[in-house]
């Protein structure tokens, strides 16, 4: 873990945090991990290449938060939304509302979306959002997950396999807002 703490502004704070992810159920775990800390009205931007494993993650925190349905790369959906299922104890926490930005056209789409009117009842998940989604809430966590290039060739005659199960990420995750002020995101992640 790297820790900084810093104000983008006098109301904005800041800490990082860098995680390695050797593997797919590290991603869920790290979703899963985070999602102990979510509560109505958060927003999480997740940023990476295709196949980072950003909806990996957002399974992590869909089985954390115990919603319904199979949580997915919404490839024709925009916006799934997932309600909150009752857990053991009879209680319930939010759902969940799953997003991908990645065919979105610019600010104008995203408000179209109208996800201002579930936000405040729901944990919000963006992907692609980085650029957009921030636009929703002052407070939110961003998390960027980088897929290193496949192994260089050990032959160079011969043209790798890309494997898209392959590679350690590297998941950054920032927290930003006073929301996140008393978290300590270092610690609940080591
Ligand atoms: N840390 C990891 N190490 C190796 N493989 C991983 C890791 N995390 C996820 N994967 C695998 O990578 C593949 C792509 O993951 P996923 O669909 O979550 O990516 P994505 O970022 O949502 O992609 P897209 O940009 O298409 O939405 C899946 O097969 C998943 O199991
Ligand atoms: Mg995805």
């Amino acid at each position: 873990m790297s820790g900084a703490t810093g104000g983008q502004s006098d109301i904005t704070t800041s800490e990082v945090v860098t995680l390695e992810l050797p593997d797919a159920e590290s991603t869920r775990a790290l979703g899963a991990t985070l999602a102990g800390e979510l509560r109505a009205g958060d927003l999480v931007i997740l940023t990476g290449d295709l196949g980072a494993g950003k909806t990996t993650l957002t399974q992590g925190i869909g089985a954390t938060l115990h919603v319904r349905g199979q949580v997915a790369s919404p490839t024709f959906i925009v916006a799934r939304e997932h309600p909150p299922l009752p857990r053991a104890d009879g209680t319930s926490g939010p759902g969940l509302v799953h997003v991908d930005a990645y065919r979105l056209g610019g600010l104008s789409e995203l408000d179209a979306l109208d996800l201002d009117s579930s936000l405040a009842d729901t944990v919000t998940v963006v992907e692609w959002g980085r650029g957009l989604a921030e636009a929703l809430a002052d407070d939110r966590l961003e998390i960027d997950l980088e897929r290193p290039r496949g192994a260089p060739l050990f032959d160079p005659g011969v043209a790798a396999e890309e494997d898209p199960e392959a590679g350690t990420r590297k998941a950054t995750i920032r927290a930003v807002g006073q929301r996140w002020a008393g978290v300590d995101l270092g610690a609940l992640l080591s």
